[in-house]
């Protein structure tokens, strides 16, 4: 496979650090030191479905692709506006990709690497050529906005590759899950309502997210340093001859930690996590746009991009752009 184009979107409302200190106890100072994150946009008008199109949108238009040659369509997401319709299927609506087939995957921040691990594989079978995959997410609806250990952490964002059949770019990908640790970042769907089941003083209200930041921390920083040297093993690439290693943005010290546990300079590790904050499985391709549009892709680099998250999940690959 080869990526043809990226495209990314954020919510036009830009909310601060000290905006937040507005509305709840908490300070720019202990945000920016404990995670980087310096703002975040917030969906007011957008939805999680007008974002991914807008992403969807740029991809598309860079990648030469027209609408009628696009098969597939993979997204990724925690945060869709329906239960059903799926988020592809809105997204297959709004562009007119008449000819594609549309499905979610849900993988938590890892989303975008298990869409584009699915797309490979279809692409291999030769039964599709042409495939739109991406991450979107309205995390601010999730939110417990009393929760500031949680909350301050995520925003709204989607990020979006076209990506082909023809070329070899995808030198190694490795994915991995442990659902027996899912409790430590989760969100409840909505509570059984049924004929059979009303329990006195059974709420009907939704569940927000959840998380043991502590444990999550401790996972990603053992877990993302193992995928990555097991991804360029694989792929037979020594570590230094990576260009970037475009990590989930979740969290600068998580960032740091990565970097210094594989023994590689900061500068390898582009980030945009101070401008986002958290937006799940859109992180990834959203900071691959950004260096992309930058044109810092040169033809023969390597790339490494990562995940981890929900679930527990995890997933990383090496591409020679
Ligand atoms: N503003 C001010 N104070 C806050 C706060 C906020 N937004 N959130 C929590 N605190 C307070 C707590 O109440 C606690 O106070 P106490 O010590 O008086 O009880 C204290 O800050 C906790 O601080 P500390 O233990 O230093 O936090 P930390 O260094 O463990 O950092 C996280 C917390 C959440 C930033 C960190 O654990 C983390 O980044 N985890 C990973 C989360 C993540 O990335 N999740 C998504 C993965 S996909």
């Amino acid at each position: 496979m080869k990526i043809l184009g990226t495209g990314s979107a954020l919510p036009k409302k830009v909310v601060s650090n000290d905006d937040l200190a507005q509305v709840m106890d908490t300070s720019d100072e202990w945000i920016r030191t404990r995670t980087g994150i310096e703002r975040r946009h917030i969906a007011v008008e957008e939805t999680t479905t007008s974002l991914a199109v807008e992403a969807c949108k740029k991809a598309l238009e860079q990648s030469k692709v027209s609408i009628d040659e696009l098969d597939l369509i993979v997204a990724a997401t925690v945060s869709s506006d329906y239960i059903y319709p799926t988020l592809s299927c809105e997204i297959q609506a709004a562009i007119g990709a008449k000819n594609a087939t549309a499905f979610d995957i849900s993988a938590g921040c890892s989303g975008f690497l298990f869409a584009l691990a699915t797309a490979d594989a279809y692409l291999r079978t030769g039964r599709y050529k042409n495939a739109l995959i991406l991450g979107a997410e309205t995390l601010s609806k999730m939110m417990d906005w009393s929760d500031r250990s949680t909350c301050v952490l995520f925003g709204d964002g989607a990020g979006a590759a076209v990506v082909s059949a023809e070329g070899n770019q995808l030198l190694g990908m490795v994915q991995g899950s442990d659902g027996a640790r899912g409790t430590v970042l989760k969100c409840k769907n909505r509570p059984v309502h049924n004929l059979y089941k009303q329990e006195a003083g059974q709420s009907l209200a939704y569940s927000y997210t959840e998380m043991d930041g502590s444990a999550v921390y401790k996972f990603a920083v053992r877990t993302v340093p193992n995928a990555i040297a097991n991804v360029l093993e694989q792929a037979k690439v020594p570590v230094a001859d990576v260009k970037y290693f475009l990590l989930h943005q979740a969290n600068l010290r998580i960032i740091e930690a990565v970097a210094k546990r594989m023994n590689q300079p900061l500068e390898k590790f582009p980030t945009i996590l101070e401008e986002c904050g958290n937006i799940s499985a859109a992180s990834v391709p959203s900071l691959l746009d950004q260096i992309h549009r930058e044109g810092k892709l040169s033809k023969g680099d390597k790339i490494v991009m990562a995940g981890f998250g929900a679930g527990l999940t995890w997933g990383a690959c090496v591409l020679e752009w």
